[in-house]
């Protein structure tokens, strides 16, 4: 079967070569009989709309088939395009011949034409993508992606291929999903009753990577300006509507840069990703400005101004001062948590804010230590509704200040020498960030649900497809 025959409906009604003969092919959204003739809608998931095709008693499997047909049926279409006399569709397709690829038993057919719900739709991960909400979001999806690379392309960055095996906790959470080949039945022990990972597949304890930030720093510091854009994991045990435990991350690492560099490029992107996908992805955002968020649209003009920066201090100061009692008592040292960060951006500011300059007992050994010896040079994206969505930083580049970070956080100096070498050999200040891909799009599309950006969620429990 050859692709080239036929069109996707995305095309013909962006310009429909109205008098031609062409050919889709899709799946049948409904099915409406008039006497003689019967209109079916069909969907190839190009776009948000479908084509209305005509099919006419005459044809030669009309009572047989077409009759017969019902939501989710797979079928091809040839037939000529001709202008439609009904509201709402610029053209028809007439059809000459229809012929059905994959049936589908109405009675099992668990997508039905009327709205159904997200938690409903997350039971049939496989299946959903069928849906309009569900393939808008993955065309949104994908277009996000392909900006994020057109813009670090454009300013130069090149893409670095960070490895998903580690053996390296960036963030020092411990928030580790290990890789073993070690039969789990019979693992071999060592005299301290430990497990012994020396005779594990790489030697060693390995897991699946929580960000490729590390590895970045080794090629910010040779080629200037990089990024990775991959899939990291974190076995946190947080059922949250933000959490998931396979999730993407952009992560831009560039050198000679420090943290208001790093907060300018953060917001560069953002604004660049949104206006691209503004411009080229009306339908799909005005369906979730429609169903999803009515304040969409608003939302994402709003990030066309410059955000909101404040010191973490400053923040502790409006959170103390609001007159807002919330659950976790507020005071200078503790990590912001969600009714924090939901009052400063969803009340008192209603835009995107950044954060700056955070205690560093609550960050990464990496960050780098500000001159008052209590802060390091750390921002936090923010943004209504959703929260964190960048967290990035100045890298320490002084060799004596990150060994002693690492005593501090207990980060053991021997399988990090790789990373000091970067210090000792040519080292330079830089900077960079991370962006949780999926939390972008549920900006993108209002969705509050992490589940629901992502076409199979990894959470506690559940990975089954
Ligand atoms: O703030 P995080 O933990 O930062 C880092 O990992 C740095 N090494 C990044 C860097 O500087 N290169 O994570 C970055 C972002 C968060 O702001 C959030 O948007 C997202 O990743 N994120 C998650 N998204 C979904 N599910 C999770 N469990 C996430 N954890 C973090
Ligand atoms: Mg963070």
């Amino acid at each position: 079967m050859t692709q080239i025959s036929s069109q996707r409906i995305k095309q013909i009604i962006s310009a429909p070569p109205l008098g031609t003969t062409l050919e889709i092919k899709g799946w049948l959204k409904s099915r409406r009989d008039a006497k003689g003739f019967s209109f079916l809608d069909i969907t190839d998931g190009s776009c948000l709309q479908g084509l209305q095709v005509v099919a006419d008693s005459g044809l030669t499997n009309y009572q047989e088939e077409i009759k017969k047909l019902t939501t989710g049926c797979c079928l091809s279409v040839r037939g000529v395009l001709q202008e439609s006399p009904a509201k709402g569709q610029a053209a028809e397709l007439i059809a000459e011949e229809i012929t059905i690829h994959g049936w589908a038993d109405a009675a099992l057919y668990p997508l039905q034409k009327k709205r159904q719900s997200f938690e409903f739709l997350r039971t049939l991960p496989h299946l959903r993508g069928r849906t309009n909400s569900i393939g808008a979001m993955i065309r949104i999806r994908s277009r996000l992606s392909h900006a994020i690379h057109t813009f670090f392309q454009q300013h130069g960055f090149y893409e670095l291929h960070t490895p998903i095996i580690t053996a390296s906790d960036c963030e020092g959470a411990g928030e580790l999903f290990t890789v073993t080949a070690m039969d789990l039945a019979h693992l071999p022990i060592t005299k301290e009753q430990q497990v012994d990972y020396s005779r594990d597949f790489f030697g060693q304890q390995a897991s699946l990577t929580v960000s490729g930030q590390l590895e970045a720093e080794t090629y910010a510091l040779a080629l200037g300006n990089v990024y990775t854009f991959g899939p990291t994991f974190r076995a946190e045990n947080s059922n949250t509507s933000r959490h998931l435990a396979e999730f993407w991350m952009v992560e831009p690492e560039m050198a000679f840069c420090d943290l208001a560099g790093d907060m300018d490029l953060a917001e560069e992107m953002l604004r660049f990703v949104i206006d691209d996908l503004v411009t080229s992805a009306p339908d799909d955002l005005a369906l979730f400005n429609r169903f999803v968020d009515k304040e969409l649209l608003k939302r994402l003009a709003l990030l066309q101004e410059p955000f909101k920066r404040l010191s973490y201090s400053e923040a502790i100061n409006l959170l103390l001062t609001s007159g807002q009692t919330f659950a976790y008592p507020v005071s200078w040292g503790m990590d912001l948590q969600s009714e924090h960060e939901r009052y400063l951006t969803d009340s008192l500011f209603k835009r995107p804010l950044i954060i700056y300059n955070y205690p560093k007992k609550i960050k990464p050994f990496y960050m780098r230590l500000n001159d008052d010896n209590k802060t390091v040079a750390a921002m936090d994206v923010l943004v209504p509704g959703i929260g964190e969505i960048i967290g990035g930083s100045q890298r320490e580049e002084r060799l004596d200040v990150l060994t002693a970070r690492m005593a501090q956080c207990n980060v053991p100096q021997e399988p990090y020498q790789w990373y000091l070498d970067l210090r000792r050999f040519g080292s330079a200040p830089h900077a960079g960030f991370g962006l949780g891909f999926e939390r972008l799009v549920m900006l993108a599309t209002g969705l509050g649900n992490i589940r629901d950006v992502i076409p199979f969620p990894r959470t506690p429990g559940s990975a089954a497809i």
